[in-house]
C-alpha cells in the first residue's frame, strides 16, 4: 500500500512514520518544504505523477494563539491546504485520513462529546480546523476525520515539563480547563489499526480514556518521574493568552484508547 503522509515532521507524524516502516507500508512522508499543501498548483502537478492507495493528512497550522494574529495563515494551510489534498484523494479515489482536535468544539458541555454533536468552535484554530473537515466532507465520501485533543509525545509538553523540572521547583499550571492528554503513539497505533481493519468511514473521536485539567496532567507527569516541582493550580483568567481555549473539551472515544494515566506511565517509562 502506498501511501502520501503529509505532515510527517510534527509530534504526531513522528510517531506515525516509525510504526508505518514497522508495519511494512511504502510512504511518502512530506513537510511544508519539500511539499507546501497550500500550493495549489504544485500539489496537482506532483500528485498527477505518482500512485497512491491511501492519504494521511497530518500537515496543520497548529498554533492556537498566533492563529489568532494570523487567520489567513491557519486558515491557508487548515482550510485551503485541506482542500488540495481532499481533491487530490478524490481524484485518484484513495481514502483520506485527516486529523482534527476537540477546539472544534466550544467546551461549553458538561458530558464527553459525540461524534455527532454540534460543533461550535471559539478560537480561529478551531474555525480553521472545522473548515477543513468539512472541505474533507464535501470532496469525498471515503473520508475519516479523527478528532484527538492534548497530544503529547516527542519534543512536546511532557518532555517540556520535564526539562523544566531540571530547573525550577514551582510552577503554574491552569486549573480550570478540562481535556483528555493523549499519547501520540495512541493515537498512530489507531490510524494503522483503521488502514489495516477497513473501518467504515466517518467521524472518530481517538483520546484517551478519562480528563484531567491541566495541572492533574503535570502533577502526574512530576509524580511519576519522582521530580519535587511543586505545581499551583490557577484560573485561565490568572493567565490571560491570546486565544480562548474550551473549558470542557472531553471526547466521548468509547474507551477506544487507554486510560490517560497509563499511556503517560507507559510513555514516560519508555524514556528510561
Ligand atoms: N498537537 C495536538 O495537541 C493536536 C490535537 C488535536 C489535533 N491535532 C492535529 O493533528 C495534526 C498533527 O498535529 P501535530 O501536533 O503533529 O502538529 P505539529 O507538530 O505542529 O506539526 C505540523 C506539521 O504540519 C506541517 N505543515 C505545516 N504547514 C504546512 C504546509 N503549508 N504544507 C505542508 N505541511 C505543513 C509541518 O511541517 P514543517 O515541519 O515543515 O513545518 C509539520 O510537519 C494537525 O493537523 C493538528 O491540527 C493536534
Amino acid at each position: 500500500m502506498r501511501i502520501l503522509v503529509t505532515g510527517s515532521t510534527g509530534l504526531l507524524g513522528k510517531s506515525l512514520c516509525p510504526m508505518l516502516d514497522s508495519e511494512g507500508f511504502q510512504y511518502w512522508a512530506c513537510n511544508s518544504k519539500i511539499f507546501d499543501v497550500t500550493n495549489t498548483k504544485m500539489v496537482n502537478e506532483i500528485m498527477n505523477k505518482i500512485s497512491l492507495d491511501f492519504i494521511i493528512h497530518l500537515a496543520g497550522y497548529t498554533n492556537i494563539d498566533q492563529a489568532e494574529d494570523n487567520p489567513e495563515l491557519a486558515y491557508n494551510v487548515n482550510q485551503l491546504g485541506t482542500r488540495n489534498i481532499a481533491h487530490i484523494a478524490k481524484k485518484h479515489n484513495v481514502p483520506i485520513l485527516y486529523v482534527s482536535t476537540d477546539n472544534v468544539f466550544d467546551g461549553k458541555s458538561n458530558k464527553p462529546y459525540k461524534t455527532t454533536d454540534a460543533t461550535n468552535p471559539i478560537n480561529v484554530y478551531g474555525k480553521s480546523k472545522l473548515a477543513g473537515e468539512r472541505e474533507i466532507i464535501k470532496a469525498t465520501k471515503k473520508y475519516y476525520i479523527l478528532r484527538t485533543s492534548w497530544l503529547y509525545g516527542t519534543g512536546g509538553y511532557v518532555d517540556a515539563m520535564l526539562t523544566f523540572s531540571n530547573f525550577k521547583k514551582e510552577i503554574s499550571v491552569v486549573d480550570d480547563q478540562i481535556g483528555c492528554p493523549t499519547w501520540a503513539d495512541d493515537v498512530s497505533k489507531k490510524i494503522i489499526e483503521i488502514i489495516k481493519e477497513n473501518k467504515p468511514y466517518g467521524i472518530y473521536h481517538v483520546s484517551s480514556s478519562g480528563s484531567a485539567s491541566w495541572s492533574d496532567f503535570t502533577k502526574k507527569i512530576f509524580e511519576i518521574k519522582k521530580r519535587k516541582v511543586e505545581v499551583n493550580a490557577i484560573n485561565e483568567s490568572d493567565f490571560p493568552r491570546p486565544a480562548i481555549r474550551p473549558k470542557y473539551c472531553v471526547l466521548d472515544s468509547e474507551n477506544s484508547l487507554p486510560d490517560w494515566k497509563s499511556s503517560l506511565e507507559k510513555y514516560l517509562l519508555s524514556k528510561n
